[in-house]
C-alpha cells in the first residue's frame, strides 16, 4: 500500500470518526440511554453504542463494499477481504451512561491482519488521535510522543477492570495491589482506546489492562507504536492482556503485572 492510499483511508476514517462525534453529543447526558445489559450486569448497551456502529458500519458498505468489519456490537461480518475495520462505536459506555466526559469512538483498519490506520476520537473533550502505519501519530494534527521517562517510581500510570470484575477473581486487582508501591500513581478513566492514546502523547507514562479486545486497541496500538512506544502482551490470545509505554517502563511494569 502507497502512502497516498493510507493517508486516504486515513482521512476517510477520521471523517467517519467526526461524525461519530456529532451521534456521541447529540446523546451525552440524556436521559435514559441505555438499551440493555450484555456480558455482565455492569456491561451496557446504550442508543449511541448502536447508532454510531450503524453509522460506521453503512459508511463502509459505501465506500468499501468488500472490506470486512469487526465490530464490537454487531461481531463480523461475512466478508473475506485483507481489508478489515475494526470498530468500537462508543469506547467507555460506562462513563458515558454516567454523564462522565472520557468516551471515544476507535476506529481502525488492519491490512493483512495488522492495523495500519488507527483514529481514537474523543468528542467531549475534543481530542482526535490518530497515526498511520509508517507515517507517525498525531493529536489534532500535532506529532506525539511516548514518555521519555526511565524510572518507573516517577510514572503516572493507567488500567482498567473487566466487566465480570464481581464474579471473576482474576479482575486485576492483585496487578494494582503489586505495582502502586512503586509508581507515582494509577488512574482508572474508563475507555481503553482514549487511555492508551493518552501514553502515545506521553500524558501516560504506562498503561496496562487484562482482557481487552481487537476493538479496544486496534487503533491505539498503532498511536502508541507509531509515537515511538511498545505494546506486549503478556498472556496468551484471543484476549488482549497488554502493558504499553516506553521500552524501559514496559519491563519495569511486567515484574508487577501478570
Ligand atoms: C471498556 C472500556 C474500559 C475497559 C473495559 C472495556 P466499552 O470498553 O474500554 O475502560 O476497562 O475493559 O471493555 O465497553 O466501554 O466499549
Ligand atoms: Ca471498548
Ligand atoms: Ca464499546
Amino acid at each position: 500500500m502507497n502512502t497516498e492510499e493510507l493517508q486516504g483511508f486515513l482521512a476517510q476514517a477520521i471523517s467517519w470518526a467526526t461524525e461519530v462525534g456529532k451521534i456521541h453529543l447529540k446523546y451525552f447526558r440524556n436521559k435514559n440511554l441505555i438499551i440493555e445489559t450484555k456480558s455482565s450486569e455492569h456491561d451496557l448497551l446504550t442508543i449511541a453504542d448502536k447508532e454510531s456502529e450503524e453509522y460506521i458500519i453503512s459508511q463502509i458498505r459505501k465506500t468499501y463494499p468488500n472490506h470486512q468489519v469487526l465490530a464490537e456490537e454487531s461481531g463480523s461480518n461475512e466478508q473475506i477481504s485483507d481489508f478489515c475495520w475494526v470498530i468500537d462505536p462508543v469506547d467507555g459506555t460506562t462513563n458515558f451512561a454516567q454523564g462522565i466526559p472520557v468516551f471515544a469512538v476507535s476506529i481502525a483498519l488492519r491490512y493483512k491482519g495488522e492495523s495500519v490506520v488507527g483514529v481514537v476520537f474523543a468528542p467531549f473533550i475534543n481530542e482526535m488521535f490518530y497515526a498511520a502505519k509508517g507515517l507517525g501519530a498525531f493529536l489534532d494534527g500535532k506529532p506525539i510522543q511516548i514518555s521519555q521517562k526511565s524510572d518507573l517510581n516517577d510514572s503516572l500510570l493507567c488500567t482498567g477492570f473487566p466487566y465480570d470484575h464481581g464474579t471473576n477473581p482474576d479482575n486485576n486487582t492483585d496487578n494494582v495491589a503489586r505495582i502502586l508501591p512503586h509508581c507515582r500513581d494509577i488512574r482508572r478513566l474508563g475507555a481503553a482506546s482514549y487511555d492508551m492514546c493518552c501514553v502515545g502523547a506521553g500524558f501516560f507514562d504506562g498503561f496496562w489492562e487484562i482482557n481487552l479486545k481487537d476493538w479496544d486497541v486496534a487503533a491505539a496500538m498503532l498511536v502508541i507504536e507509531e509515537a515511538g512506544g511498545q505494546v506486549i502482551r503478556f498472556r496468551e490470545k484471543p484476549n488482549y492482556c497488554v502493558i504499553a509505554g516506553n521500552a524501559d517502563i514496559v519491563s519495569q511494569m511486567r515484574q508487577y503485572v501478570q
